[in-house]
């Protein structure tokens, strides 16, 4: 992606780039790899299950690789495999949802890796070769709980809130280099993905988006350099950003509209997951 003399990067068409996606085989990462796709990208599919993968590549047209984000070696192996890439979406991520006593030190770790230690360490491998080309977009999938922590987030908030300073950091290194970064903050997504696989009933006020619209949300932010997209109805993006500057007034808004009874269940409902 080149660079205007504005300082802003020009407008990337996705069409024959090369677009790793990670957490491929899940909910969002299927939504994600079919918007890439259907706008011309060649799509490499990455996550532990090679057989969801496969059927998405045959599909999408795409390639899929192998990897468990856990394991470091397999994060330095994935590059490798993956070769020259000039669009990459960090999505792979785990729930951990739950409150912190409810965690074993061994599942926090997991959930710092793969949430955020993996897609740092990607930025920093694949962005290196997007910089020597002279352009490139990186995409982190965040989500609100990135903007705004409630009850039973804590572990899942930190990782989410670690890649938003992270991405909005290294977006400006990065701009004078051509490479665009992204963030993309999904709220509840109906249809597919971690939240629907718990089963959570919302309250009746509470809306949610659709798996395509953050896919559509991906492509917008790539293909006019977005610095962060929200895909969540206005009152949950209205919410997250009160909380931003008005911490206890949201915490006591939340606790009244019985934010620990969805919490508890996407608890139990997301457990299997860590
Ligand atoms: N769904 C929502 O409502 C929602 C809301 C806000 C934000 N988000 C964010 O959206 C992104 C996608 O979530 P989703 O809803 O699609 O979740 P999901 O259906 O649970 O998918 C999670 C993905 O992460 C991969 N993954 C987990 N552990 C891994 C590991 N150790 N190594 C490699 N890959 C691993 C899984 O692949 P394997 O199991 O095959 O390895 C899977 O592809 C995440 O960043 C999530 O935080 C989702």
């Amino acid at each position: 992606m080149a660079r205007l003399e504005s300082g802003t990067l020009r407008p990337m068409n996705l069409g024959g780039q090369t677009a790793l996606v990670t957490g491929a085989s899940g909910g969002l990462g299927h939504a994600i790899a079919r918007a890439l796709a259907g706008r011309g990208a060649h799509v490499i599919l990455t996550a532990r299950r090679v057989d969801v993968l496969e059927a998405l590549a045959q599909e999408t047209g795409g390639r899929a690789v192998a990897c468990d984000l856990t394991d470091r070696a397999a994060v330095a192996k994935l590059v490798e495999d993956a070769g020259p890439v000039d669009v990459l979406v960090a999505n792979a991520a785990l729930p951990a949802s739950g409150g912190i006593l409810s965690f074993s030190v061994e599942e926090v770790d997991r959930a710092l890796d793969v949430n955020l230690r993996a897609p740092m360490v990607l930025a920093r491998l694949i962005g290196e070769g997007m910089i020597e080309r002279g352009g490139g977009h990186i995409v982190f999938v965040s989500s609100l709980s990135g903007k705004a922590a409630t009850v039973g987030s804590s572990v899942y908030s930190a990782t989410k809130f670690g890649l938003r300073g992270f991405a909005m950091g290294l977006r400006e290194d990065l701009r004078p280099r051509g490479v665009g970064v992204s963030t993309v903050f999904p709220g509840f997504i109906r249809d597919a993905g971690m939240f629907h696989d718990a089963g959570t009933k919302l309250p009746p006020y509470v809306g949610t988006k659709k798996p395509e619209d953050v896919g559509a949300a991906v492509v917008r932010a790539i293909e006019h350099d977005k610095a962060e997209v929200d895909v969540a109805p206005i009152p949950l993006r209205l919410g997250a950003a009160i909380t931003g500057l008005a911490p206890e007034l949201a915490a006591m808004v939340q606790r009244r509209m019985g934010a620990s009874d969805v919490a508890s269940q996407m608890e139990r409902g997301q457990r299997e997951k860590r």
